[in-house]
């Protein structure tokens, strides 16, 4: 059996920056006809400058790929001018709550601090992409904020909102409540709950914000990525941390995904006997929501084992070392 995936995207990944970049972004650049970069480097790419230094990096790093990585930036206020400025170059911009996640500290303290730049933003048809958690409870800091996403929605009609890697039945419900609200949805998320991560021994590996959640989380999850949800990408969150960060007292949060993607997820459309359903999943959805025309390449997976290797580098990947139903066959 066999399934050929036209121009796949990743709508959320973590390329770091120097050794770390070069040992990850081929793995995506490899597969992927382009993703959503974030920003969330140290410090942030949170100006033009720092943006292009970055996306020259990268353009380095993957010389020789047809990969098209749509850079963010890193919301803080922002004149219009420097939004204007940086409106060709960017997909959109990423909004942070102050400390929810790695390198968030120089994030948002308070929404109506924000106010002035997302109406700027609305108006000049930048999307927000949010990573949306509280500082609450850990397991109930999505489902907290939602009343955030809410009140972004309702303040901001015209503003495309897309909220990041979510892991809750309620953010799945709250998809449909608004025209201008959007989602990515994780690998990790559609397979694992907190069992898989704590239930028994301790695995560093699949620890990542916003943890994953209940049973009846990963069902709505799964559900709405199986059935093309037409608001819903595919976007990997793939964040590569070194083995001594993650297998450590004080373990960083992050999966690293971006290499085994797309055959476990061949794998798992094909478990549910939804395989015609994984185009718009991972490229379809993300280009009509975004409007954007990535590379043409084709990815032929097929039904064939696909031995993880136990690490990339110094970075552990999931599923390390076990063996995954299907593979690549082919790029072109
Ligand atoms: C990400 C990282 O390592 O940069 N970690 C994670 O657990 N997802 C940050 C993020 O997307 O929250
Ligand atoms: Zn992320």
């Amino acid at each position: 059996m066999t399934i050929s995936l036209h121009s796949p995207l990743d709508m959320h990944i973590h390329f770091r920056e120097g050794d770390m970049m070069r040992l990850v972004a081929p793995l995506s650049a490899g597969p992927f006809a382009g993703g959503v970069i974030m920003p969330n480097l140290v410090p942030p790419v949170d100006n033009i400058a720092r943006l292009e230094a970055y996306r020259a990096e990268l353009d380095e790093a993957i010389a020789g790929e047809s990969f098209e990585p749509y850079m963010t930036l890193f919301f803080r206020n922002y004149s219009e001018a420097e939004l204007a400025a940086a409106k060709d170059k960017i997909l959109g911009i990423k909004l942070y709550p102050a400390g929810v996640t790695t390198n968030s500290e120089d994030g948002v303290r308070a929404l109506e601090e924000a106010a002035p730049t997302l109406s700027l933003m609305e108006e000049m048809g930048i999307p927000l992409m949010v990573h949306g958690e509280t500082d609450g409870f850990v397991m109930d800091r999505e489902r907290d904020f939602i009343s955030t996403y809410d009140l972004l929605a309702r303040r901001h009609p015209k503003l495309r909102i897309t909220m990041e890697h979510i892991t809750t039945r309620d953010a799945v419900e709250f998809l449909d409540r608004y025209p201008n609200v959007f989602a990515t949805v994780t690998l990790q998320h559609l397979v694992i709950t907190l069992d898989d991560v704590a239930g028994g021994l301790l695995n560093p590996h699949l620890f990542c914000k916003p943890i994953a959640k209940r049973p009846e989380d990963r069902e709505a999850l799964l559900h709405a990525a199986l059935s093309a949800h037409p608001k819903l990408m595919f976007g990997s969150d793939s964040a590569p941390h070194p083995r001594n960060r993650k297998e450590s007292a004080g373990c960083a949060a992050g999966v690293f995904t971006a290499p085994l993607a797309l055959p476990r997820l061949a794998m798992l459309f094909e478990q549910h006997d939804a395989l015609g359903n994984l185009q718009a999943f991972v490229s379809g959805n993300a280009q009509a929501i975004y409007g954007v025309r990535p590379p043409a390449k084709t990815v032929e997976l097929e039904k064939s084992p696909f031995e993880v290797p136990s690490s990339y580098g110094d970075v552990v990947p999931m599923y390390a070392g076990q063996t995954l139903d299907w593979s690549i066959r082919s790029i072109a």
